[in-house]
């Protein structure tokens, strides 16, 4: 077994915990040795040397996987770091992210990969990886380049969105697919579309008309062209942030098993239009593809309880307040939420419509299957250390200075929660506490790159 170094606590005993599991919480201690778990339940018999997390009234869960966040470094920082955005993960109980690669430079080459993983190292509080952005001139690159280590595979970007990676046309999607064996992760717009419906803006058209401007039409036509694609060429791909109810009846019509995955993002599944883009932060709503009515929103609900969506990712994509305010459609599309997946599913839990099996497939289960992801697991022996102790108890309306993105536009911010995350442990290191009310205090940035291939 791998032994990460003692130094910062990788070795952990904590203590009087309910720890969850499938079939819900269930009371047990946690042995982390060497940064993995060593054992799971009671009178575990740790020696005395070991350094005790009392975690009595909380929930122990396993770290957070999200598989989609956008940290903006290099090029954009001033809408967020590595630093900060790792500080906000581990703040929401994520213990590992794959980033996106429209950064400024994009990430379409191996030193600009090596570049985040040089930048990562020391400052990173959670586990990462990083994407490489397809684009028609690195195509054929690609297959080469997913098999980095540390790289989590191939994005593709179907439809313009934040930066100017785009793959738009057919023939070259194909050339991506064929290059390569890992699994395709895909936003899904069609750019033929989308770019007809901006042309056709008239002046004046407010953020209210978002999912009507990127409408369902955009996102199904590309889906369909993707499912297309994927069985003619029989590669594996994963289709992100999917918005609508027909992109799900059609997953379920094409029924192509695993050749196909999608993900769910926590703005599609908790807010709706169009009460989400009303008021003076309409715009804190809007991403691509958008948050669209509330018939969307239940059907979006029903494939994560039921199991057709793989998985959550938050698509943490922070702009700035300013950038933000600016008039649509020149405001910037994405909401920063890496911080706030975990609180909204275990309300989801709470409020019934979601079981803790769905709760940890979302975060968990979901993210290793798509991805492969090596190590990580549930809370049992033999996996890394990584742990996110929520406090059922923190049950109050979400607060903007427990916040510690630097972008601060959190449409959730007044959502009342069913608990919070006070502690964070990675490889046996606890590297993020939440005080009270908003003292905080934080560990060693010493996440690691993830590894792929289970
Ligand atoms: O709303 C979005 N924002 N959607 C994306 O696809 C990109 C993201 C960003 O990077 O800002």
């Amino acid at each position: 077994m791998e032994k990460r170094t003692s130094a910062g606590g990788a070795d952990l005993l904590v203590q009087g915990g309910q720890v969850v599991g499938e079939s819900g919480p269930k009371r047990a201690d946690v042995w982390i040795e060497g940064g993995r778990i060593r054992a799971v339940g009671t009178d575990l018999g740790a020696p005395a040397s070991v350094p005790v997390l009392d975690a009595a009234n909380l929930l122990v869960l396993p770290g957070s996987i999200d598989p989609q966040v956008h940290f903006r470094e290099p090029g954009l920082e001033h809408k967020e770091d590595l630093a900060s955005g790792s500080l906000a993960a581990v703040a929401g109980g994520v213990t590992s992210f794959c980033e996106m690669p429209n950064t400024k430079p994009a990430t379409t080459t191996a030193d600009l990969l090596a570049d985040k993983f040089r930048r990562a190292a020391g400052r990173c509080f959670a586990d990462h990886a990083f994407f490489v952005g397809a684009t028609a001139e690195n195509a054929d690159q690609l297959g080469e380049l997913e098999q980095l280590p540390g790289c989590a595979g191939v994005k593709v970007f179907m439809g313009s969105s934040t930066g100017d990676l785009l793959v738009r046309d057919d023939s070259n999607l194909e050339r991506v697919l064929r290059s390569g064996t890992r699994r395709v992760t895909v936003h899904a717009e069609d750019d033929f579309r989308l770019s007809e419906r901006y042309a056709a803006l008239s002046a004046g058209t407010q953020v209210t008309q978002h999912h009507h401007v990127r409408d369902v039409e955009a996102a199904l036509r590309a889906t369909r062209r993707l499912l297309d694609l994927a069985e003619r060429t029989g590669r594996p791909v994963h289709v992100l942030h999917v918005s609508t109810a027909e992109e799900v009846e059609l997953f379920a019509e094409r029924d192509l098993g695993e050749l196909v995955t999608f993900e769910l993002t926590p703005n599609h599944l908790f807010l709706a239009a169009p009460d989400c883009y009303n008021g003076p932060h309409g715009t804190w709503a809007q991403m691509n593809p958008p948050v669209r009515e509330k018939r969307h929103q239940q059907r979006l609900r029903r494939a994560l309880a039921d199991g057709e969506a793989a998985c959550v990712g938050s698509d943490h994509a922070p702009h700035t307040a300013e950038e933000k305010s600016k008039p649509y459609p020149t405001s910037p599309s994405g909401i920063p939420g890496v911080q706030t997946t975990l609180p909204l599913l275990l309300t989801a839990v709470r409020d019934g419509w979601l079981d803790w099996k769905g709760l940890l497939r979302a975060v968990n289960v979901g993210p290793r299957r798509v991805y492969g992801i090596r190590n990580k697991g549930l809370v049992e022996p033999g996996v890394d250390g990584d742990l996110a102790l929520v406090d059922p108890r923190i049950d109050g309306t979400l607060e903007e200075t427990w916040l510690r993105s630097r972008a601060r536009t959190n449409p959730f911010v007044g959502t009342e929660l069913a608990g919070w995350p006070v502690a964070t442990v990675v490889g046996g290191r606890v590297v993020y506490r939440h005080g009270n009310p908003s003292g905080t205090t934080q560990g060693e940035p010493a996440g690691r790159p993830l590894t792929f291939g289970g």
